[in-house]
């Protein structure tokens, strides 16, 4: 069984779609935490709804960056989580814990990355005309919005779309990506080379 800890700022339709999808059983995983930066995050709720623990880090009350992560590190680690997910957490990690978590941090992105990196993304795909954009799944970097892809999903843009229609559309796929891309890390099917994801099928004990 994976134990997952979720970083959340806001919302938390994603935590939500991770919860029902480790209540329903098609996600292997436990929720062990849930951390917010904000002590207002909506998504709070869907913790304590669930029986989550939860824990509100108030970032102003640290000196620094890397002491935040390292208070977060230690909630994460008692929970006894291996897995981080950042699912809408509006901060940047400290190389300190991009490090400490290598391989071990998810992060999910509103756009087909590496196109449209950081805040606006679905205005970002409606300046630039494009057709398709989606939402991505993947490991964390150092960089913003970088490192080795999990799973991609790709929506359509439409005319007529404004940045709020578009981001729903996004978002309705957000929630499947997230569990499949947690599904295949709880199935030992997930294998970086090279900086890159390769998918092993199942029972494929080579690649
Ligand atoms: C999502 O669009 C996610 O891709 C981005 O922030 C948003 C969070 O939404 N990183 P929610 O809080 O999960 O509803």
């Amino acid at each position: 069984m994976l134990n997952i800890a979720v970083l959340i700022s806001g919302r938390g339709s994603n935590l939500q779609a991770l919860i029902k999808a480790c209540q329903e059983k098609s996600l292997p995983a436990t929720i062990t935490h849930v951390i917010s930066n904000r002590d207002n995050a909506q998504g709070l709720a869907y913790a304590k709804e669930a029986g989550i623990p939860t824990t509100v880090l108030r970032h102003n009350g640290f000196p620094d960056r890397e002491t935040f992560d390292k208070a977060m590190h230690q909630v994460i680690t008692q929970s006894g989580a291996t897995l981080v997910c950042m699912a809408g957490f509006m901060r940047l990690l400290s190389p300190w814990f991009v490090k400490k978590w290598h391989n071990r941090l998810i992060n999910i992105h509103p756009s087909l990355l590496p196109s449209f990196k950081g805040l606006h993304a679905a205005q970002q795909a409606l300046d630039a005309g494009v057709k398709i954009t989606g939402c991505t799944v993947h490991f964390v970097r150092e960089a913003m919005d970088a490192g080795p892809i999990i799973v991609q999903k790709a929506v359509p843009v439409l005319t007529g779309d404004t940045e709020e229609i578009l981001s729903a559309r996004i978002l309705k796929e957000e929630h499947k990506a997230y569990p499949e891309a947690l599904t295949l890390i709880a199935g030992d099917r997930v294998v970086i080379k090279d900086e890159v994801v390769v998918i092993k099928s199942v029972g494929q004990e080579q690649y």
